[in-house]
């Protein structure tokens, strides 16, 4: 079995982007071999290195970055926040970077649902930390959503309920798949 381990950069209860995630660990139940997670990052404190002691970190720490570290690939959804990614995921990405870099030489995939960019700019910026981290994102297909479009893709809970969109991340995670078992290939 292929995990993904899905992270979601918006914390409130009503987010696009966790509904994204919702819809995705759907679809997997229809893709043999791939099992989705999702990970809540609201937990983490905000990164300070005094918090880690001789090469421990806290336990929320430790036990997020187990998750990372166990996985074969992360699915990220955020929103854009002033043309990044949200101050909470780079908080969890900078985590589990500190030693041992847990993101090494794994697949990530990276979609969006955002204001009227639909989160083109926090992507390429995820990507561009990816760089350093040896994080390694597949190039397509890409998935940006404007989650303030009506009529709107998503029913009151913030379920995704329209089918070219559900489709368009299926291919997302088909993509995500096929190139977590190249990488894979290449550790084993
Ligand atoms: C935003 N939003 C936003 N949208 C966008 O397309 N480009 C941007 O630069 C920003 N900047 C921004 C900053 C801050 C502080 C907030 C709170 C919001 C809008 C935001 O992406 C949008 O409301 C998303 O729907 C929020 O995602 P969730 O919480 O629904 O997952």
């Amino acid at each position: 079995v292929i995990k993904v381990v899905a992270l979601c950069g918006s914390l409130r209860t009503g987010s696009f982007n966790r509904g994204l995630i919702r819809a995705a660990m759907e679809i997997a139940k229809s893709i043999n071999g791939l099992e989705i997670e999702y990970v809540d990052i609201s937990p983490l404190p905000f990164l300070n290195t005094d918090l880690e002691v001789n090469g421990t970190y806290p336990e929320v720490v430790e036990s997020f970055r187990l998750k990372i570290r166990v996985a074969d690939s992360v699915l990220f959804a955020s929103p854009e926040y002033n043309y990044s990614v949200s101050g909470p995921l780079k908080n969890a990405i900078d985590w589990a970077s500190r030693p041992p870099n847990v993101w090494a030489d794994k697949a990530a995939a990276v979609v969006s649902a955002s204001g009227g960019s639909r989160g083109q700019r926090s992507q390429y910026h995820l990507r561009q930390i990816g760089v350093f981290l040896d994080l390694h994102f597949i190039n397509k297909p890409e998935f940006f959503l404007n989650a303030h479009q009506t009529p709107s893709k998503f029913d009151s809970d913030r379920n995704l309920i329209d089918d070219s969109t559900k489709e368009s991340l299926k291919q997302v995670l088909l993509s995500l798949y096929a190139f977590m078992l190249r990488l894979k290939g290449k550790r084993d």
